[in-house]
């Protein structure tokens, strides 16, 4: 079964409400309601003044209709009784402002307060609920790191000094790691040891660095407090909680660990026309971090109403989106959020079920989505490898993007991967994300965009790799602590690229640098192919003549950021043989186990010629040949000779 419905929130609607709610829901075909998410305060109005009643008879409700519920622990929101008994559990920023009661999230990730009490509403809500039939899945907090990342607060302080002795033993340790002997900082005890707060000028690196694993590792802590409480009540409903998409806060390879299933938000720009290309790659990521499907658990219907100006989807659009999602892995389509509230922040964000009721368009359009998800029930479930990877890692993310200490700050991961996974994306060809040290068996080709923070255990990793191999620029330079590796870039790589990196020779926006192999921007390097062949070069400029691209083996070094990365990868591609699906532009073809989708996101009909006979699901007819394909629809492909 795909999953369909989205988060219900009926503590904002009088009881009159909820009986239409529910026979709404059922015409639509919905199936889960993620419930009580910012619930705490309702639930629990004064300490132990537990109201239960109003969720107990929801709960049933759901049940009645058929419908299993995410149930939240409720803990996103602290209530204003215990933030005022503790306001030192409000978060504070790095210039030392405690941040104020009056929205979500405001809690200290490192308060033993909020702890405590989370840990102890959990607990309450796993007790209470544990057999009842609607509880499928567990929803812990809620997009962790989402207005609250990170606190510097006094607690937050002790809490990074635990965690930083737990990681060095000693102080001399520390300093070793944190290259304090630079501009005067060798510390004589943990107990001077600061978070990253504002300071007169640039903040040591590495102490940013292990700032960024510990803000991240501080919330999961949180989130395995949380589960551990729902375990040992409920030992057999998964947990999960919502990730934001691509997010450079939390080590989503770490978090994804400790979840049974990993959930994710995902709100692409429906003003901005390439958003689709984006966001595939969130979910492609979502699907490989656990290798395995996940589900899309809130997206939007329309218009958001975070942005400067918030576009509604056009017709078509949620539809689109929707099947995009499924096509990469998720095993089913949530929102944010069932009905369209009257009042707060968000009154303004669209929902299932709109402001207008069941006479707009905007409910047709989820009873239409109700009716595309019961006939593609067979794609539920299945998973399959995709023949390229593309390398990703958090440590060397926050190392990279590290603020005033680089050869220049406009290498931005985010950026450097859609380098690559757009021309992926448009030929059709599957892509899965990959850290570092997995085991990389199984892929035809992977690209490293960036590993600027190379480990030896990553190195070996990639060594151990028999496919076609690129790495991209900046790579192999600082180790785990964000020293240099001896010698300098590529450090660990050196052996397996055949050669050394003289000199960063970054460039200012707009400037260009010509290579044999196209336009190169923002970066260049002063290399030397020491044991390498050079298969291009830089062509003028200060790096006339030097080579900008090497080879050894099957393991390709680009030294620069090529402007247009495409004919260089159809190069690799053909080596690697690896074959997409030929579409128009505009069109999306992705692969999921034995089935095709064909997703069109122009304006304009598009013809496509299928690469092999199916049958599609969504019109239950036979297709063959050439097809056309109408603005915004889509056909999903059950391919010949596959089940
Ligand atoms: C996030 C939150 C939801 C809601 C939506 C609105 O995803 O988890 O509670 O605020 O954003 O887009």
């Amino acid at each position: 079964m795909l999953r369909f419905g989205g988060d219900y929130n009926p503590e904002q609607w009088p009881e009159e409400v909820w009986a239409e709610d529910l026979r709404l829901m059922s015409e639509a075909g919905v199936n889960m309601a993620t419930v009580a998410v910012f619930s705490w305060s309702r639930l629990e109005p004064e300490q132990g003044a537990w109201d239960f009643a109003w969720l107990d008879r929801i709960l049933d409700l759901l049940h009645e209709h058929g419908i299993d519920a995410d149930l939240a622990t409720a803990t996103a929101t602290p209530p204003p009784w215990l933030v005022r008994a503790h306001p030192e559990m409000m978060p504070v920023t790095a210039d030392g402002v405690r941040l104020e009661f009056g929205s979500r999230q405001g809690y200290c990730p490192s308060s033993p307060v909020y702890r405590t009490h989370a840990v102890r509403l959990a607990r309450t809500l796993a007790t209470r609920y544990a057999s009842h039939p609607a509880l499928k899945m567990w929803h812990i907090g809620n997009e962790y790191a989402d207005h609250t990342l990170e606190c510097f607060c006094e607690v937050s302080a002790a809490h990074f000094r635990t965690w930083l002795e737990a990681r060095y033993g000693t102080i001399g340790g520390l300093n070793a790691v944190w290259g304090t002997s630079c501009w005067g900082q060798l510390y004589t005890g943990f107990d001077q040891v600061e978070p990253p707060r504002t300071a007169p000028g640039p903040v040591n690196p590495a102490q940013l660095l292990d700032w960024r694993r510990f803000c991240s590792d501080a919330l999961l802590e949180l989130f395995e407090a949380e589960k551990a409480a729902l375990r040992e009540v409920t030992p057999d409903i998964p947990v999960t909680t919502n990730f934001m998409s691509i997010l450079h806060g939390l080590d989503y390879w770490k978090w994804a660990a400790a979840e049974d299933l990993v959930t994710d938000d995902a709100y692409p720009d429906p003003a901005d026309p390439e958003s689709h290309v984006a966001i595939a790659l969130s979910y492609d990521l979502m699907r490989s971090l656990k290798r395995q499907p996940w589900l899309l658990l809130e997206s939007s219907p329309s218009a958001v109403s975070w942005r400067a100006v918030n576009a509604p989807k056009p017709p078509g659009m949620m539809r689109l989106h929707s099947l995009q999602a499924l096509a990469h892995g998720s095993d089913g389509v949530m929102f944010f959020q069932w009905r369209q509230a009257r009042f707060g922040p968000e009154k303004f964000h669209s929902a299932l079920l709109p402001h207008g009721g069941t006479a707009t368009r905007g409910w047709q359009e989820t009873l239409q989505l109700g009716r595309d998800l019961k006939a593609l029930a067979e794609v539920a479930g299945s998973y399959e490898q995709a023949q390229v990877a593309l390398v990703l890692d958090w440590d060397s993310w926050w190392g990279l993007e590290a603020p005033e200490s680089m050869p220049s700050d406009r290498l931005k991961l985010k950026e450097l991967l859609l380098d690559w996974y757009r021309p992926l994306h448009a030929r059709g060809i599957a892509v899965d994300l990959a850290p570092p040290g997995r085991d990389l068996t199984g892929y035809r080709l992977v690209i490293v965009p960036n590993l600027y923070l190379c480990t030896e255990e990553s190195a070996k990793a990639l060594s151990a790799f028999d496919g076609e191999l690129v790495v991209g620029p900046f790579s192999g330079v600082v180790d785990a602590a964000d020293q240099v590796h001896p010698g300098g870039a590529p450090g660990p790589l050196r052996d397996l690229l055949g050669v050394t990196v003289e000199e960063f020779w970054p460039l200012h926006d707009g400037v260009t640098q010509a290579t044999t192999a196209g336009a190169a921007r923002t970066w260049t390097e002063w290399i030397h192919a020491t044991d390498a062949e050079v298969v291009a070069r830089y062509r003028g400029g200060e790096l006339d003549g030097r080579p900008a691209i090497t080879r050894k083996g099957g393991v390709t070094y680009l030294s620069c950021r090529l402007d247009d990365p495409a004919p260089f990868l159809d190069t690799v591609l053909a080596r690697a043989d690896v074959h997409g699906v030929e579409v128009p532009r505009g069109v999306e073809a992705v692969r999921r186990a034995g089935h095709l989708f064909l997703l069109n996101h122009t304006t304009d009909p598009q013809r496509i010629t299928l690469p092999q006979a199916g049958t599609d699901l969504l019109t239950a007819t036979s297709r063959q040949g050439e097809i056309e394909l109408a603005p915004r629809d889509a056909v999903v492909l059950r391919l010949e000779g596959r089940k």
